[in-house]
């Protein structure tokens, strides 16, 4: 049932905190402060190479993961959205683990990579939500996320839940490369232990996320723009909007608006930057004010730091709780969910139930 909640996919989003909880305790062991799979005798140290196939959201999920397998275990990565990695001739040598990223576990794109993956003798890992699932079948790692039937059309709790369990994987698979100190596995274990507070945290902002919906909900097209793991969150902001607002949106890797999208801006385009305080933050600050040079109205979601030091011309700010980088991308999720949710109900649209869309896509 959706309970108090008007629509199940703001219900999902309140879940957030709960189902990362839930999800975390199977790739966490708090006490040992050691990260683990649920099948801990798993052996990643013969893998030298990752590809990770999804489609959707959950392939902005593997976006983001990419940046952490490189970070933390300095293996490559692979990434395709699964319609396009299997009409390729992807090279998949020895020594490689196949990352299928999937809610329902039924996709048929991603199961048809899966299973293309297998028969070229790679080794199969799938973040799947429904454990009973054909992927979750076919597998050799299962590795499930623990966030509960989703109903809402739109992903989101599964979203930040395959965020977790990824970074979870990327720990593990550095520790088994021989990559991660004990002191970097232990902030590790912390870092993600904080997230389902930090996630409260960002919820706190909704009402006054509701109130700047309406100056979103007038718009014709939308902008997002970050930077490193924020780009795939500008992706994700753009296709939850489109998909339950239909207002056109596009998301782009902030250092990329001069060669081409920034002939789109004037008053009339909203643009969401996403750019927490941290090494990344003076650039796409930088590409902030190109858009507002140019009659773009910003609306900065940062944290205080951040909003202290660039918010001020901006049409709105919203100000997340201050949290470390690797679980920024799962507190950044929340408040691009709730503009989009905010802004489809002032629109007036069937939040729960897109126009053309389908919960599970079984056809290729
Ligand atoms: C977006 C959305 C879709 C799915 C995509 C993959 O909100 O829900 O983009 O993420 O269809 O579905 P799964 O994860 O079930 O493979």
């Amino acid at each position: 049932s959706k309970g108090n909640h008007r629509h199940y996919m703001l219900k999902e989003i309140y879940e957030q905190p709960i189902v990362v909880a839930q999800t975390l305790r199977s790739y966490l062991q708090r006490m040992e402060e050691r990260v683990t799979l649920p099948i801990p005798d798993f052996d990643l140290s013969a893998i030298r190479r990752v590809t990770i196939v999804a489609c959707g959201t959950s392939f902005y999920a593997g976006m983001v993961a990419k940046y952490w397998f490189e970070q933390f275990a300095r293996v490559p990565v692979d990434l395709d959205v699964a319609s396009e990695f299997r009409y390729r001739a992807p090279v998949m040598e020895e020594g490689g683990l196949m990352i299928v990223i999937s809610q329902s576990g039924e996709t048929a794109d991603t199961l048809a990579a899966l299973r293309h993956a297998k028969s070229e003798g790679q080794k199969i890992a799938a973040v799947v939500n429904v454990p009973t699932s054909t992927m979750a079948r076919e597998a050799d790692l299962l590795l499930p996320t623990h966030a509960g039937p989703e109903i809402g059309v739109a992903s989101t709790k599964a979203f930040t839940c395959q965020l977790a369990v990824l970074a979870a994987l990327a720990a593990n698979l550095a520790r088994a490369k021989g990559r991660l100190t004990p002191a970097d596995e232990k902030s590790i274990v912390r870092h993600l232990a904080e997230a389902p507070a930090a996630l409260n945290g960002a919820l706190a902002y909704d009402e006054s996320i509701e109130a700047m919906a309406h100056s979103v909900a007038a718009a014709r097209d939308v902008l997002y723009l970050g930077r490193g793991t924020d780009y795939p969150l500008a992706l994700e902001g753009a296709l939850k909007l489109k998909e339950i607002s239909y207002i056109h949106a596009e998301g782009y890797a902030a250092g990329e608006m001069k060669h081409g999208p920034i002939a789109l801006i004037d008053d009339a385009v909203p643009v969401i930057v996403i750019a927490p305080s941290g090494p990344l933050f003076d650039k796409t600050v930088s590409n902030m004010q190109e858009v507002q040079a140019r009659g773009g109205r910003v609306i900065l979601i940062s944290d205080y730091d951040g909003v202290q030091a660039a918010g001020e011309n901006c049409l709105a700010t919203i100000t997340m709780p201050k949290v470390h980088p690797l679980i920024a991308p799962l507190v950044y999720a929340v408040p691009v969910q709730l503009l989009a949710y905010h802004v489809a109900v002032a629109k007036g649209t069937d939040v729960d139930q897109p126009r053309n869309l389908a919960k599970s896509v079984t056809v290729e």
